[in-house]
């Protein structure tokens, strides 16, 4: 029996293709398709401003920059993510201050931020988790009555959209002040590796660009097209944090069939939705009438009397691959000095969410009879006593 994997890129040979005429073309890295893609960025999500970088990591780095965050500062944001959100914040000496997230879904709690800010509060990161909108309105709207900056962590939210002063919008605007986006092959497009910075604002969008590359005054391309000899300098200490042009072919091609795989999503997560609503105990992810998610994952929270390692491993004897919940970066031992964050509050729905939910397989290329497979497998998981499900297809 083949495996049904948790997730899967959509590549073909439309994105060979277009490595291919970037190798050939002479021209590797951060060139002529970088701008190009990140003018398609721009564009698809309404976006004045894009930069293109090498991962969402290295663009939390630069957007905390950016927006002044240095050591002995405090960032407000969630443990309740992957490990990169709070890493970033102490690339820069500053201090993850975690606070728990809504006992409905992902997303931190906006009832909590406004215990957590001090003197020290330079920044707020708030992660889309798993694609879905946080509640942005209320988050920028705190942050704006205390002139704190709000960095959306959007790396798993390529595609998602928020209902916002009335319109439908894509997330990375944005709506804060930074989005930051990630193309590791378990989004919803890849780039192998890589991430976007969005910003209205251009100053940002100069310091990035400076910065990503050593802060070069003048970058490759210039100095390459220039009829005159032209001498860089380094003004300030930068990074290595660029993308390559083959990366960002690819992004360009991913870009095009973005759409088709966002529709496709949605569609797999409402089937999941429609026969998981029927298990008993089981909670399926809420979308707020606010949001739509592109179900970059799909995590259901399970029944109680369910052990989430047994869940997994019975699916996964029946060549099934699931993920536990979203990990805490609070309880690892990166983390286990006392002076590597601070907690304002309790974290008790963030260690639920960890303990007590899966992610279930969705890619593009599943077919109904997976998803009948999968369906029955946590039919088959439950006790004997519990009714069978009905079929998601
Ligand atoms: C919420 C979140 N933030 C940041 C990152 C880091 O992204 P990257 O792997 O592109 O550095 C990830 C990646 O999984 C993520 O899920």
């Amino acid at each position: 029996m083949s495996q049904i994997p948790v997730a899967k890129p959509v590549l073909d040979e439309q994105e060979v293709e277009a490595v291919r005429r970037v190798i050939l073309s002479g021209w590797v890295t951060q060139g002529p398709e970088v701008a190009a893609f990140e003018r398609e960025f721009a564009e698809f999500v309404g976006a004045s401003h894009a930069c293109a970088v090498s991962n969402c990591t290295t663009a939390l780095h630069l957007a905390l920059l950016a927006v002044g965050v240095a050591a002995g500062d405090e960032v407000i944001t969630v443990s309740h993510s992957f490990i990169a959100t709070a890493n970033a914040i102490r690339y820069c000496n500053a201090t993850p201050v975690f606070v728990d997230i809504e006992a409905t879904g992902f997303n931190i709690d906006p009832d909590l931020i406004e215990a957590a800010i001090t003197p020290q509060t330079k920044a707020i990161i708030c992660v889309h988790q798993l694609g879905m909108p946080c509640d942005l309105s209320r988050i920028v709207a705190i942050a704006e009555r205390h002139a704190i900056p709000v960095i959306e962590d959007a790396a798993c939210a390529t595609g998602s959209e928020i209902l916002w002063k009335g319109r439908w919008e894509k997330i990375g605007k944005p709506h804060g002040d930074i989005a930051c986006f990630s193309f590791h092959p378990r989004k919803v497009v890849t780039t192998g590796d890589g991430g976007m910075l969005t910003t209205a604002n251009p100053e940002y969008d100069r310091n990035f660009r400076l910065w990503r590359q050593h802060s070069m005054s003048v970058t490759d391309s210039v100095r390459h097209g220039s009829k005159q000899v032209i001498y860089e300098s380094y003004p300030e200490v930068g990074f290595n944090y660029r993308m390559t042009d083959m990366q960002a072919a690819v992004g360009r091609e991913q870009l095009k069939r973005l759409p088709e795989i966002v529709t496709k999503r949605r569609a797999i997560a409402a089937a999941y939705t429609r026969a998981l609503d029927a298990v008993e105990g089981m909670r399926t992810p809420v979308e707020p009438d606010w949001a739509r998610s592109n179900w970059q994952s799909y995590c259901t929270t399970l029944p109680d009397h369910l052990d989430q390692q047994e869940f997994m491993q019975s699916l996964l004897d029946r060549s099934i691959s699931t993920r536990r919940g979203i990990m805490n970066s609070h309880l690892e031992p990166a983390y286990s000095a006392e002076s590597s964050h601070r907690v304002s509050g309790d974290l008790e729905n963030s260690v639920n969410a960890q303990n007590r939910t899966v992610i279930l397989p969705l890619f593009v290329q599943m077919t109904n009879a997976e998803l009948d497979e999968v369906v029955d497998a946590i039919a088959g998981s439950l006790a004997p006593s519990a009714p069978v499900i009905a079929k998601a297809g």
